[in-house]
């Protein structure tokens, strides 16, 4: 969900509604807003997308200078209007908005139904504009004399008695010159402006007014009024902190002339591999040293054994062409986790292990939960034991940039399709800079070899433009074909099996047409069952040490009716001769190869999409950081 408040002296209603529209990646089944006027809150919601709740609010004056806004990705409760944020309590004299979910909401609705309240939604949320309504007239504990409100009080009090991660921001009629701010393990940043301030689930919200911000930690509470900002930990002590500047502009969140974010993305990865390839690998004539700067710390690479990576969606392909890429280049065994699964059946604690968490957002609830735990399980462990983190992230100043000294920032630029492309290219490429530096420092390949790969590298940014030169009309020629197909089969072998499994998660999840990732080679046994004339193959096909297997198996495929779409440099050929479509790619090595096969495969899943007249960017019941676990 995403969240924004605003509080000066311009009309609010527009500047949440502009916010909004730069959050709605964050979820979009329904939202609204709740400003204060003429002494009462004004809250209007509406089920589906942004605009609809526009258009409801076109019809309205409302000059209101104060206010909240949310747009929702559903967790309790259907998306119908009456579980759209706000939530009011039962006089409508408070609203609360919240991203997260408030884990012990089962107790404290019962509680205060005890207590007379009414429940209206079916959402978590509900349970915190009652309990705060509830603490302004019954606080449990003696206000704190220093306390300047009592409504921050209040709020605080009552998020006192919230378990679960969450961020807030409420408003009150009674206290129509403040807006409160709460930050409990979901992202949240105050913005400062001229005499006017705000709130946000993310920066994108509210560059366009302020560049000055300061990210909440865990545990604050932030007052904003007219006049300033002041910040509280839960206890009510004030904590003195300072905003720093954003390099963020507003125009990178604009589309610039192509029909989606997505699209934009995709032409935007040369020069983001150029960005990674600037950033951190340089020529070193120095033997001793490594030739890639990662400005990791040295405890990172002390006597390391073996790595576990945890991630989720796209960020978990990537991890899946990181572990090739370490075992094979830098001889350290890796294995690769679902966050969400990790977190709850992890691998027995190994010493001398590197933790790597990979998060486009760094905002993912599963990602940061698995990092959580692995940090408090090697507390007070001998030192072989304890915990090395490393975060690979687009977003350094996020959650996870808060909680992990050693970070690999990907460069990527801010991405808004909700479908990942460049922060996925982003991510392969900090994979290939880790595992080059520590084949390196290990030396598990000779310098010439890494040499060599690294020129491959610095080739990379020229040939996806080629790709992309050669693709765009193939792809859309190829789309206009398979716009009402049900069911696609992607096959790959090697480093190339997680961009099988990368291109069918893009397919499903912007065309959502059903698509499963194998490899080449198990489609044999079971998958084969399901190919007929109706089940196009796409099958990935760089020569180097499986292509020959990939060749079988894709006519394993064929001999089932099948159509083959290849994904190959080979031109000419058997291969050529086999597939009954080629998607074209430069010629590459293999071990290269990833960064640029799945470039076709996001213009075919995009351009599938677009033909099926669907919602690229924002597409139904996902979410681009899914901030709950
Ligand atoms: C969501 C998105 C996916 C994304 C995943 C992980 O589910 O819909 O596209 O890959 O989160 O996101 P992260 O920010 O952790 O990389």
């Amino acid at each position: 969900c995403g969240i924004v408040g605003y509080i000066g002296t311009q009309a609010a209603t527009e500047i949440l509604l502009s916010g909004l529209e730069k959050l709605e990646y964050r979820g979009y089944d329904s939202a609204g807003i709740a400003t204060i006027w003429e002494g009462e809150v004004n809250c209007i919601k509406a089920k589906g997308k942004l605009h609809n709740l526009r258009s409801k609010l076109e019809q309205l004056e409302n000059p209101s200078s104060i206010g909240i806004g949310h747009t929702r990705w559903a967790t309790h409760g259907k998306p119908e209007e009456h579980n759209a944020h706000p939530h009011l309590d039962m006089t409508g004299r408070v609203a609360v908005i919240q991203n997260g979910i408030v884990e012990n909401y089962r107790e404290l609705r019962e509680e205060l139904k005890q207590k007379g309240y009414e429940f209206r939604s079916e959402t978590d949320t509900e349970v915190i504009p009652h309990l705060i309504a509830e603490y302004l007239k019954n606080p449990p504990f003696p206000p704190l004399p220093s306390s300047p409100s009592p409504f921050l009080e209040a709020v605080r009090q009552a998020v006192n008695h919230l378990n679960g991660a969450f961020a807030l921001a409420i408003i009150s009629a009674d206290y129509p010159d403040e807006l409160i701010a709460v930050r409990q393990q979901a992202p949240l940043v105050i913005g400062f402006g001229q005499g006017e301030f705000f709130c946000a689930s993310d920066t994108p919200a509210i560059v366009a007014y302020t560049r000055a911000v300061l990210p909440l930690d865990n545990g604050e509470i932030a007052r904003l009024t007219p006049l300033g900002v002041e910040i509280y930990n839960f206890a009510g002590d004030r904590l003195k902190k300072q905003p720093r500047m954003l390099n963020l502009s507003p125009t990178m969140v604009e589309k610039q002339g192509f029909k989606h974010f997505m699209l934009k993305e995709i032409y935007e990865q040369p020069g983001v591999v150029r960005a990674n390839l600037e950033a951190y690998f340089h020529n070193s004539s120095d033997n001793n040293q490594s030739p890639v700067n990662l400005g990791l710390s040295e405890s990172i690479y002390a006597d390391l054994e073996q790595i576990h990576i945890v991630a989720c969606g796209t960020s978990w392909h990537a991890a899946l062409v990181g572990k090739y890429l370490l075992e094979q280049l830098a001889e350290i065994p890796a294995q690769v986790h679902y966050a969400s699964e990790y977190r709850y059946a992890p691998s027995p604690l190994t010493p001398n292990t590197l933790i790597i968490g990979v998060t486009q957002s760094g905002e993912t609830a599963d990602t940061l939960a698995a990092l959580a735990m692995e940090k408090e399980r090697r507390q007070g462990q001998e030192a072989k034991y304890q915990a090395r983190l490393l975060g690979i992230t687009n977003r350094p100043e996020s959650s996870l940039g808060h909680m992990v000294t050693n970070i690999i920032s990907t460069l990527a630029g801010i991405e808004i399709g909700v479908a990942a492309t460049k922060t996925f290219i982003a991510q392969l490429m900090a994979f290939y800079a880790l595992a080059l530096d520590l084949a390196a420092r290990r030396q598990t390949i000779p310098k010439e070899t890494i040499e060599q790969i690294i020129n491959g590298l610095r080739r990379i940014p020229q040939e996806i433009e080629e790709t992309l030169a050669s693709q765009e009309r193939l792809t859309e020629h190829l789309a206009h074909e398979f716009a009402d197909t049900q069911d696609f089969i992607f096959l790959g072998r090697g480093i190339n099996f997680p961009i099988a499994l990368e291109g069918a998660l893009k397919l499903k999840e912007i065309s959502y047409i059903h698509a499963e990732g194998y490899p080449a080679g198990e489609m044999k046994h079971g998958p084969i069952a399901l190919l007929d004339a109706k089940v196009p193959v796409v099958a990935i096909a760089v020569p180097g040490s499986v292509y020959e297997k990939v060749i079988s198996n894709a006519q394993e495929a064929k001999a089932r009716d099948s159509r083959l779409i290849g994904v190959t440099p080979v031109k000419d050929g058997e291969a050529a001769e086999i597939f009954n479509d080629l998607l074209p790619v430069s010629s590459v090595d293999e071990l290269l190869s990833p960064i640029l096969t799945v470039v076709p495969l996001q213009l075919l899943a995009y351009h599938i999409a677009a033909r099926r007249g669907l919602d690229v960017d924002q597409p139904r019941n996902l979410a681009k950081s899914v901030t709950v676990e």
